[in-house]
């Protein structure tokens, strides 16, 4: 199992965000996320992310035990098996796309030729092999947002997890992310879990996870 997650508490104060979550995501495998504003989607995937730590309960990403992990030893599994996509961007503005790509790589100090090749690498995997050279500015929404596609990916984490990846996107561009996630799959055997409010993206998973009221149903 690439994710493993049992019986999973958080809460904030008296809110009771997460009342006994468990889920598995096996390797390979693209799952969706969707429930009401509010449901914990978010407080869920941060925990898969070890951005957040549970208050009861277990998670193991690509057969770690992350709760077990000290604050270096987390930051560094962090950096090097899981990439993070978000509803906006977060590029640094002053970088082109491959620097953008290149940075966990650079954090992780990784070779720097070889991160430089694999950004571009990338860049071509997500269709934009002739925007290497801009900044985030000159690009649209859309490329804007492969590029952090790209990004997440650039240390191949074992696992890719997008907090509303396409919710600031038009529709086209919208279907253009989705597609892509699929591809990702594909050709890199990618392990995806998405949150998402978009309908269709959520059916065209493997499988869809529904939560609501710190459960999933
Ligand atoms: N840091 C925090 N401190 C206090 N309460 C929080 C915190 N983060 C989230 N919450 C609360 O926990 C609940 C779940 O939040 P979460 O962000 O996980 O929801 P969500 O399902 O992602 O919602 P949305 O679809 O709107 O993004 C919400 O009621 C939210 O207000
Ligand atoms: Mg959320």
């Amino acid at each position: 199992m690439m994710i493993r997650c049992i019986d999973i508490h958080k809460r904030y104060g008296t809110l009771e965000v997460l009342k006994g979550v468990s889920l598995d995501v096996e390797a390979g495998e693209v799952v969706s996320v969707v429930g009401a504003s509010g449901a914990g989607k978010t407080t869920l995937l941060q925990i898969v992310g070890t951005l957040l730590a549970p208050d009861a309960g277990r998670v193991e990403v690509d057969g770690r035990e992350v709760g077990r992990l000290g604050d270096r030893e987390l930051s560094r599994f962090r950096n090097e098996r899981i990439g993070f996509v978000f509803q906006f961007h977060h590029l640094l503005p002053e970088f082109t796309a491959l620097e953008n790509v290149m940075i966990p790589a650079l954090i992780g100090r990784r070779d720097k030729a070889g991160s430089e090749r694999r950004a571009a690498e990338l860049l071509r995997t997500v269709g934009l092999a002739d925007r290497a050279g801009h900044k985030p500015a000159q690009l649209s929404g859309g490329e804007q947002q492969r590029v952090a596609i790209a990004r997440a990916l650039v240390n191949a984490p074992a696992v890719l997890l997008a907090d509303e990846p396409s919710g600031n996107l038009d529709t086209q561009n919208r279907e253009e992310i989705h597609r892509l996630f699929f591809e990702l799959r594909e050709k890199l055997g990618q392990t995806i879990v998405i949150v998402t409010h978009d309908d269709r993206l959520a059916g065209m998973a493997d499988r869809r996870i529904t939560m609501s009221d710190g459960l999933i149903r």
